[in-house]
């Protein structure tokens, strides 16, 4: 069995959690792309009936495309579900998110969840959160200067780019500044506290205290509740 069977697994799992009636949040990435493929499944062969609200416009537009109605997020305070990916969780189920430039959008709806449901595949598993790279989301006004800030108390890293490289522009029309550690870091939630008081500093990658519960996809096919590792 494939990383993508794996996903689809995990997609199909968390689409059986939505309940009629439920405000839903969408996260974005390969995996939740999954969850929303079963989801638009569920409504058109079900009958279930769902409002959502999504973390991209690439989900947003998934999502209506199969049927699904997306919500302003603007009219939605408060969701009952979100069901999102992650680059990296550890046991303490801190996460890195982000690889897709959308984790300012995605901790919104994260927050103003009752519950985040993470799925991720087995390679997503850390020992501690830092093992690739951090993307924080800087706005593009004063953008050199923010990053000056962020150089200056140590932390390395680069503008990202789009596949053709030119530069990466985010739903929110801000640049992603992706941090790169030598290792991971000790004090991830320090890292955070540095990062996040620079004015322009719009968000990190790092989710703490976000995760309820997270559900690990293998390449056998199997789907667990993990409880942490
Ligand atoms: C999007 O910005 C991210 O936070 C994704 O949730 C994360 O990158 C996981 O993506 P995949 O499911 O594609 O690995």
């Amino acid at each position: 069995m494939s990383l993508l069977e794996a996903k689809k697994a995990l997609g199909k799992k968390a689409a059986s959690l939505v309940g009629n009636g439920m405000i839903v949040g969408l996260g974005s990435g390969s995996t939740a792309e999954c969850f929303i493929a079963s989801l638009i499944d569920r409504v058109q062969n079900e009958g279930l009936s769902i409002q959502t609200v999504s973390s991209s416009r690439r989900s947003a537009e998934l999502a209506e495309k199969g049927g699904l109605t997306v919500a302003d997020i603007n009219d939605i305070p408060r969701i009952d579900l979100t069901v999102d990916g992650a680059d990296e969780i550890d046991p303490l189920k801190r996460m890195i998110k982000g690889g897709g430039g959308a984790h300012l959008r995605e901790k919104i709806l994260a927050s103003a969840s009752t519950e985040l449901v993470i799925i991720v595949d087995e390679s997503k598993w850390v020992p501690s959160v830092g093992r690739g790279k951090l993307p924080v989301e800087v706005l593009f006004y004063g953008s050199p200067a923010t990053r000056m800030k962020i150089e200056q108390l140590g932390y390395k890293g680069h503008w990202r780019l789009t596949s053709d490289g030119s530069i990466f522009i985010t739903d929110n029309g801000n640049l992603i500044f992706d941090v790169e550690f030598d290792a991971p870091p000790h004090l991830p939630e320090q890292v955070n506290e540095d990062l996040i008081h620079i004015p322009g500093v719009l968000e990190t990658g790092f989710f703490f205290n976000l995760a309820g519960r997270v559900f690990t996809g293998y390449a056998d096919g199997r789907v667990e509740l993990s409880k942490g590792k």
